[in-house]
């Protein structure tokens, strides 16, 4: 299978280019990404010589570019995304742009170019917070912030282009994941970078909001499965099982450093944080997929990893990051 992957240079998107070429032999790859503070060719430089891979800096808002690619693939995987709630809530356009208006520009030229499998990939924030219980694929979405309204937009338009144009769409809506490569802007990989710097771990709140943690070599083997499996028009839900609340995971993360709890600092939550994620994701299990890694062990390797690469997070944390930490965290 030939697949246009956008997004590829991010965090999922990386891990799943390398999931694919090394899964499926026969397969080749082409990574349309516009390198945004969150895109690095680092997360695929081991990649770059093989001969089934190609990277492509470009917009997915660009319909000329969009349809030039789509015109020699199968098959589109589609994660490329403005990813940050708190970036959101500090100005929308950006989430506006690239996940409304770039998602409505692929499944145009996805149309046009008669592609035979285009998968959304989505987000359980879409279902909003929910106190109790766990949310299914056809539940109202009830999306919290402008990120995850942007995120709602993008998949009930890939809906929409399945029930009006009958292009084949797939939609995945994974929980939080966690693991190698991701921005450490996000929650996990900014406390194992902040504890092994012996820095203050800004934790929102009371620290009791619960998330459905996913390591990501499991979303991308998921997302793998409902690419080659998953039926034209469907939604499939992939949660890890795992809900843990912030506190919990915080200190659960200085115990795998050996760094004392006192680093835990309380700072003001932020708004309109949903409390609860929770995904039911019977469907997916009836594709056969199971999480192959336990939460426990997937932590514990995921701490490894940061410790291991300082050089791959250490730039990003000096770099424009600092000015955007510093304001985001400072004493209020
Ligand atoms: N990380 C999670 O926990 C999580 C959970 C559920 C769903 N998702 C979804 O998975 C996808 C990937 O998330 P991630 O965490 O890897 O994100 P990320 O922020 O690490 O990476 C996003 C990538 O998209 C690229 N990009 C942004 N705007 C672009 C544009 N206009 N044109 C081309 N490329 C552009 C960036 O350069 C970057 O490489 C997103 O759609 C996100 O909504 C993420």
């Amino acid at each position: 299978m030939k697949i246009l992957v956008t997004g590829g240079a991010g965090f999922i998107g990386s891990n799943f280019v390398r999931h694919v070429l090394a899964a499926h032999p026969e397969d080749s790859v082409v990574n349309l990404d516009k390198l945004t503070y969150a895109g690095n060719p680092e997360n695929l430089r081991d990649v770059e010589q093989d001969a089934r891979y190609r990277f492509v800096k470009g917009d997915i808002c660009d319909g000329t570019l969009v349809r030039e690619l789509m015109a020699g693939v199968d098959a589109v995987v589609h994660m490329a995304a403005e990813t940050h709630v708190d970036k959101s809530n500090l100005g929308a356009d950006e989430f506006l742009r690239t996940n409304v208006t770039g998602t409505f520009t692929l499944l145009e030229a996805a149309r046009e170019t008669r592609i035979t499998r285009f998968l959304a990939v989505g987000t359980d924030e879409v279902y909003g917070s929910l106190s109790r219980g766990a949310a299914r694929e056809l539940d109202p979405l009830n999306p919290s912030n402008p990120y995850s309204a942007s995120k709602a937009a993008a998949d009930l338009l890939a809906r929409a282009y399945w029930t009006t144009h009958r292009l084949p769409v797939v939609i995945t809506r994974s929980s939080n994941n966690f693991g190698p490569y991701q921005y450490p802007e996000k929650v996990i990989p900014l406390f194992i970078t902040n504890a092994i710097e012996d820095r203050p771990l800004p934790l929102y709140g009371d620290g009791r909001n619960v998330r459905d943690w996913l390591y990501v070599l499991d979303n991308c083997a998921a997302i793998d499965l409902v690419l080659r499996r998953g039926k034209d028009g469907e939604i499939y839900n992939i949660g890890g099982d795992n809900e843990v609340e912030n506190v919990v995971l915080t200190r659960q993360i200085l115990r795998l450093l050996g760094k004392p709890e006192s680093l835990i600092t309380p700072v003001a939550d932020r708004p309109g944080h949903d409390r609860r994620y929770a995904l039911d994701s019977a469907k997916i299990r009836g594709l056969g997929f199971r999480p192959a890694h336990a939460f426990p062990a997937a932590l514990a390797a995921t701490v490894d990893w940061y410790r291991h690469h300082e050089a791959w997070w250490q730039p990003i944390k000096s770099g424009a990051f600092k000015a955007y930490y510093d304001r985001q965290y400072a004493p209020r």
